[in-house]
């Protein structure tokens, strides 16, 4: 025990909270030294040599001396392959069923022993050791799979199917394989970068490391660049590579780790080292996804995978401001007029953990609240939305309504020994719902009746890794914490990384039952692979300070590139205060996020735009309004996110991954297709180098044309920070009437250009409609159509032309 930890949680907490907290820590080791099983002496198994194999649709079975691996090519070119029994099915992560298998895909025998399955699109080759290699239809290697290593108890193993018993490795029922601790290696190009595994805050490129894959809610009261694990883990890789892109999902929710090592190229000697993974898992299935293609293709294999993004109701793409200790309906109502007076737009505020009864979920503290609904009413009509935080522990009181309900109704998590699971958080001690049990998503989904009767528009899903306070040891429930897990059964160690994700699945099913005629609006701080299905995320509690900023980014872009779209930072960061020029950059930042919302700490300075002085005032004013004149262009990347499974906010490398610089370039990112914005991200900076994409760019600020690929130096006065147009691109943008128009950048001689458009349809489900629209020069002027089926027409509507001038060659 260290002391200093006893001392620092004393003082975060209160002595009360604290000595709670200890105590859980305590019952949790106790609880976990009674609940799991020992781990005695293990034998290691690898797959050994290859016997035959059956074919079946897509693919087919292959047979080695101690294991089996089934391999799969669904349609589109997505790869399925899965060890010692293992199917795609059951999974938290697929949206549906498995894809259809590709009837064209057939297994046949390959050289040396082995065995391939050719598709149109990819070919998997499985050596007689079992390494996986999966290579493009020119026969380059994206991925190679080495041979696994399983490791089981050495009592109970038999025969030459080394199977093994019960605890660590049992037979997994409903095609999960049999389950134990394993590792895999795999190697990939030598020029290889890698992303993803889901939020990381040193990204987006991932560096030589170790990740765990445990969700995770740091300590302290921010977290920096170098915080490893945070909130939202995934087993997720996107490797980015001259031979193609491709991304592998290991669909496994256990505890694990993925160690990185980039590959170096031999300068033409031959020598090249490969690039190379190695992803270790406590448990649970050997299972993997592989989807291949350029990076719009495998987004958009992966949403069709995994479920496409829910959209966000339009105003949740608006200004949003929050705060943890508003306090009060009077302090509310003050920050709403405080935008109002100074003519800042808002679109929603955010009511954190003090306006409920002493922190209790689904309660309202009456006397400071005494008004929620009319207040919201009020708020509405001012065109402010109210959202709520929602946590899931629950006071484990008696006298608490939804621990009495919840507490009758089975739903609360339970021990090996059938007791409920105690946990400390904000009101004391606590029990939290088993999100895994069909049963207890239900009965908590109808609990947002409640936030809807107070007037609320939307929830803020939080502490869902879910949290235990401790002073030592993991700040979550026990590992051996019995689940449901959709009737399987099983323990914390497989459930705890996707409780996030089962709490927003009973959340956004709630409120599509409650108010089934809008779109929920949700997000979470955990969550796994799928998450995107309910609803998005936010960085959670980023340090303020300029490495926080910069953290707040690689975490939007990160999750992106794992599927989920709609996200956005503490902008200011979320404890300490931060310095004007900081809290406006952030603010600048923002406003091209996704999720574009102030929020801070209790204790932390404030995060009004006009708390910073008239300057800061000022250039937050022109941010705010530039994110309202682009909502349009917000609205399309939404639909796009929807339809496509490509992020708003892509790396530079999105549409030229072969551009190896570009793959390095961590301080921009493409917002669609149409914009590049560069972000202040250092003290001081007045003006700033810019990678381009080829092409040529304008900048949006000065008109001024660059062409790409290469580096630009660009003017980032206080006032604004970079952002270019691509020649040739459309976007919808509001106009000075508050309709919507049409920003047309004019291509570059002899080229041509376009852009889609997705128009507002309200908060229901009314299906949106693709517009497309092409430019072209014809005379020294920039021609703007519509594509119908018809063949192109006219646009209708106000058309702005803007980089003209640098193409005509006039002044
Ligand atoms: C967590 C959240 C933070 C919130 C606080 C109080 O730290 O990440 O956003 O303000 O809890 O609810």
């Amino acid at each position: 025990m260290d002391g200093r930890e006893l001392v620092r949680s004393v003082r975060e907490f209160g002595s009360v909270r604290g000595l709670r907290a200890m105590r859980s820590a305590w019952r949790q080791r106790r609880t976990d030294a009674r609940g799991l099983p020992p781990r005695g002496a293990e034998r290691a198994r690898v797959p050994g040599q290859v016997q035959g194999a059956e074919p079946l649709p897509g693919g087919g079975i292959i047979r080695f001396a101690r294991s089996e691996l089934r391999v799969r090519v669904a349609s589109g070119g997505t790869v399925f392959w899965g060890w010692d029994g293992a199917g795609p099915l059951p999974s938290y992560a697929l949206a549906g069923e498995a894809p259809e298998p590709d009837p064209r895909a057939v297994l046949e025998p390959d050289k040396d022993g082995g065995w391939r399955v050719v598709a149109e699109r990819v070919t998997v080759r499985v050596s007689r050791h079992g390494a996986v290699e999966i290579r493009t239809p020119g026969g380059v290697m994206l991925r190679r799979d080495l041979p696994p290593r399983w490791w089981e108890p050495v009592h109970g193993a038999a025969g030459a199917a080394g199977r093994a018993s019960a605890e660590t490795a049992t037979e997994g029922a409903q095609g999960q394989g049999r389950t134990g601790r394993w590792v895999q290696r795999s190697e990939v190009p030598a020029d290889a970068r890698f992303f993803g595994l889901g939020g990381r805050a040193s990204g987006p490129r991932l560096r030589d490391g170790t990740y765990r894959l445990w969700n995770t809610d740091p300590r302290g009261g921010g977290f920096g660049p170098e915080e490893d694990p945070l909130y939202i883990t995934m087993p997720v890789q996107l490797v980015v590579a001259d031979a193609g892109t491709h991304l592998a999902f290991h669909d496994n929710s256990w505890d694990g780790q993925v160690t990185l090592r980039e590959g170096e190229e031999g300068a033409g000697s031959g020598h090249d080292r490969a690039g190379a993974s190695e992803v270790r898992m406590g448990g649970g299935p050997l299972r993997c996804w592989v989807v291949v293609g350029t990076p719009a293709r495998v987004l958009h294999g992966w949403a069709a995978l995994t479920g496409a993004p829910a959209l966000p109701p339009s105003w949740a793409l608006g200004p949003q401001h929050a705060r943890w200790g508003f306090g009060s309906e009077r302090e509310v109502r003050r920050v709403a007029a405080g935008y109002r007076e100074r003519g800042l737009p808002l679109s929603a505020l955010h009511l954190d953990i003090d306006h409920y009864d002493e922190h209790q979920v689904f309660t309202v503290d009456r006397e400071r609240f005494p008004g929620l609904p009319g207040l919201a009413g009020e708020l509405r009509e001012q065109g402010v939305r109210l959202v709520s935080i929602v946590d899931p522990a629950v006071k484990a009181d008696p006298g608490n309504r939804v621990y009495a309900a919840g507490r009758a109704a089975g739903a609360f998590v339970r021990d090996a020994a059938g007791e409920e699971v105690r946990g400390v958080v904000w009101p004391g001690d606590c029990v939290y719902p088993d999100f895994t049990d069909p049963a207890a998503r239900q009965w908590w989904g109808g609990l947002y009746e409640e936030r809807l009767a107070q007037g609320f528009s939307g929830v803020w899903h939080d502490m869902n890794e879910p949290v235990s306070f401790a002073p030592f040891g993991d700040r979550t429930l026990p590992r051996s914490a019995r689940h449901t897990l959709e009737g399987r059964g099983g323990d914390h160690r497989e459930a705890h990384n996707v409780y996030g994700l089962a709490m927003a699945r009973a959340g956004y099913e709630g409120l599509r039952r409650l108010r089934p005629e809008e779109r929920p609006f949700l997000f979470s701080r955990s969550g796994w692979a799928g998450m995107q299905r309910y609803g998005g995320t936010w960085s959670g509690d980023v340090a303020t300070g300029w490495p926080g900023l910069r953290a707040s980014l690689s975490l939007v872009m990160g999750l992106g590139l794992c599927g989920v779209p709609y996200s956005g930072p503490d902008v200011g960061g979320f404890d300490g205060s931060p310095p004007p020029e900081l809290f406006l950059r952030w603010f600048q930042l923002g406003a091209y996020l996704p999720l574009f919302r102030t929020h801070a700490a209790i204790d932390a300075g404030r995060r009004e735009p006009w708390e910073f002085g008239p300057e800061v005032l000022e250039h937050a004013r022109v941010a705010l309004a530039e994110r309202e004149r682009l909502r349009p262009y917000f609205v399309t990347l939404s639909q796009l996110a929807r339809l496509t499974g490509a992020p708003y906010v892509r790396p530079v490398w999105w549409g030229a991954p072969e551009d190896r610089a570009l793959r390095d370039c961590e301080d921009a990112f493409l917002l669609g297709d149409a914009l590049l914005v560069a972000p202040v991200m250092e003290r001081g900076t007045r003006h700033r180098a810019v990678r381009l994409p080829r092409g040529r760019w304008y900048d949006t600020a000065t008109g001024e044309a660059h062409e790409g690929p290469g580096q630009v130096l660009l003017g980032a006065p206080l006032s604004r920070i970079p952002v270019l147009a691509r020649a040739g691109s459309v976007l919808a943008v509001r106009g000075a009437d508050g309709g919507t128009e049409l920003e047309a950048w004019a291509p570059a001689a002899g080229r041509t250009g376009g852009g889609l458009v997705v128009r507002d349809r309200g908060d229901g489900w009314e299906s949106a409609e693709i517009e497309r629209y092409t430019t072209r020069l014809a005379d020294g002027r920039v021609v703007v159509e519509r594509v119908t089926d018809e063949g192109a027409v006219a646009v209708e509507g106000p058309v702005r032309v803007r980089g003209l001038a640098e193409v005509a060659g006039q002044p």
